[in-house]
């Protein structure tokens, strides 16, 4: 079977990239990425391909290459659910925020939406995919629906989960170290496993292709996610034993890291992980565990997200007690607002839990990010509901320039590890802080020693 035309429904982190990558190496398939929200559809055919909504490095490029020749973005999703052979979930799947499961189920309600969609369109046999990030034994339901409510076509249901990040989106989609594909065990759905292996073998070796059963495939992306993050959470739980004893974290991480079975990386201690997927898919992970009666399980991967918490609010409370007990009234400069460099995404970064402690303690702070804009920044705050988002405004001003943040701040504080950051004159941002000036580095980018010599107060995570 070979597939001509794919439809992929979202057109966000991973649907936009992920689509536009398939469309770069597979030119005789046409791609058409629908999603309902118009703005987010417009900027994807914005003339300037660099006012698409996504910040990826590499992204415009590709963007630029293929939209138009047989890559496509509409809002049109009932017309590209009737052309296409293969369709891509690739729609949000957040922690639920209400009822059952409330603040730890994944939000299944925009998933089955899309297969009350495809089955109330579909007049064609489809392949159903799923992209986005889902718990095990998702594609059950997703059958049943499919089966109860289509119009007697038949669906094939694949699991193929996307294991890039931001920030390296394409070349972590050009060079994946595995692409996962389960299947269901029958001959159609072989068939079906086949026609997605045969679109990822036009760049991806084959060895590096990997097929499952669907629940492996479903149950293997919310794991994968579940051993990354412990290993931020392992490295972060020693930064804190690293500071009472005057061990070094870096040098922990290297020392333990150079154990091939251990390996180097995800052992970068931080102000604490974020991103939108870390903490939803553990605490997935926890609820399905639970739900399954398996408390020692749901115990076990729910450290890794107390951890994180205890991070975040560690970091905060250091730059309280460290500005003599009160910060009120005082200006402190975040620079970085996103949840690693390289990315506009905000969602779930550490900034936003550290500003919240400091401005709950009154004081002022300046946000200078390259690529994350002011409404965004205020939006993310409002969304916590900690105070009005008048105040919110009052007391946290967003700038266009790190120095503009840094004047007369008695603290600066690196929250996201962009580039220009390391390359800054240190310098000249001590000379424009009061004194004593306070920089506490939560991404341990720049030489301790280094900013000291100027004059620095300097805190870094995990060194005593
Ligand atoms: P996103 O919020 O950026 O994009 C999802 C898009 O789906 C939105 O634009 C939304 O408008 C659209 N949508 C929702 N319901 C729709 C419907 N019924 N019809 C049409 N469009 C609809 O989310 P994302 O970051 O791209 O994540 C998508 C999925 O991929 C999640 O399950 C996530 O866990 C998973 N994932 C994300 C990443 C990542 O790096 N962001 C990586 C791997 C996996
Ligand atoms: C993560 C996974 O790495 C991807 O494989 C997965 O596809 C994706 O989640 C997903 O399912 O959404 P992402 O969240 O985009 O990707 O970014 P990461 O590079 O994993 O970083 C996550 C957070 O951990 C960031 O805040 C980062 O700063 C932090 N981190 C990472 C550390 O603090 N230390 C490290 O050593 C590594």
């Amino acid at each position: 079977m070979k597939i001509k035309n794919i439809c992929c429904i979202g057109a966000g982190y991973v649907g936009g990239p992920t689509m536009t990558m398939i469309a770069a190496k597979c030119p005789d398939i046409k791609v058409n990425v629908v999603d309902i929200n118009k703005s987010r559809i417009a900027a994807w055919n914005d003339r300037d391909v660099n006012n698409i909504p996504i910040y990826e490095p590499g992204l415009s490029d590709l963007v630029a290459q293929t939209r138009d020749h047989n890559l496509f973005f509409s809002t049109d999703v009932d017309a590209a659910i009737a052309a296409a052979d293969m369709i891509f979930i690739s729609v949000n799947t957040p922690t639920k925020t209400y009822g059952v499961g409330k603040g730890m189920a994944a939000d299944l309600k925009y998933i089955e939406l899309c297969a009350r969609q495809i089955a109330a369109v579909a007049t064609t046999d489809k392949i159903i995919v799923e992209k986005s990030t889902l718990p095990v034994r998702t594609a059950e339901a997703l059958r049943s629906i499919l089966d109860n409510t289509g119009n007697g076509v038949h669906f094939d249901i694949l699991s193929n989960p996307e294991f890039l990040a931001e920030g390296t989106a394409v070349s972590d989609l050009l060079h994946p170290d595995r692409v996962l594909i389960g299947g269901e065990d029958t001959e159609r759905g072989k068939k079906a496993q086949k026609a997605l292996v045969d679109i990822y073998a036009n760049w991806v070796p084959k060895e590096q292709i990997l097929t499952t059963n669907v629940w492996s495939s479903e149950l293997s992306k919310l794991t994968a996610n579940a051993f990354l993050a412990q290993r931020v959470s392992s490295i972060n739980a020693l930064s804190e034993l690293c500071e009472v004893t005057e061990a070094d974290v870096n040098e922990v991480a290297r020392a333990i890291g150079t154990d091939s079975r251990i390996g180097p990386k995800f052992l970068k201690a931080s102000v604490g992980f974020g991103g939108s997927c870390f903490q939803k898919d553990i605490l997935n992970l926890v609820y399905i565990a639970q739900t399954y009666g398996l408390q020692e399980v749901a115990d076990y991967w729910e450290q890794v997200i107390i951890m994180n918490d205890h991070q975040k609010r560690r970091f905060a409370k250091k730059i309280v007690k460290t500005l003599f007990n009160t910060v009120s009234g005082k200006k402190i400069a975040l620079l970085g607002w996103a949840f690693k460099k390289d990315t506009n995404d905000t969602r779930e970064s550490a900034a936003i839990y550290v500003a919240d402690y400091l401005l709950n303690e009154q004081a002022e702070i300046t946000v200078y990010d390259p690529k994350v804009t002011a409404q965004q920044i205020y939006n993310d705050l409002d969304y916590l509901g900690t105070r009005s988002s008048e105040e919110n405004r009052r007391l946290l001003k967003v700038v266009d320039t790190p120095l503009q943040a840094v004047e007369d701040a008695h603290a600066t504080a690196i929250l996201t590890e962009w580039n220009e950051f390391m390359n800054y004159d240190w310098k000249e941002v001590y000379d424009l802080m009061l004194k004593p000036a306070f920089l506490f580095d939560g991404r341990m980018i720049l030489n301790q020693q280094d900013v000291e010599k100027i004059g620095f107060e300097v805190y870094t995570i995990g060194k005593g």
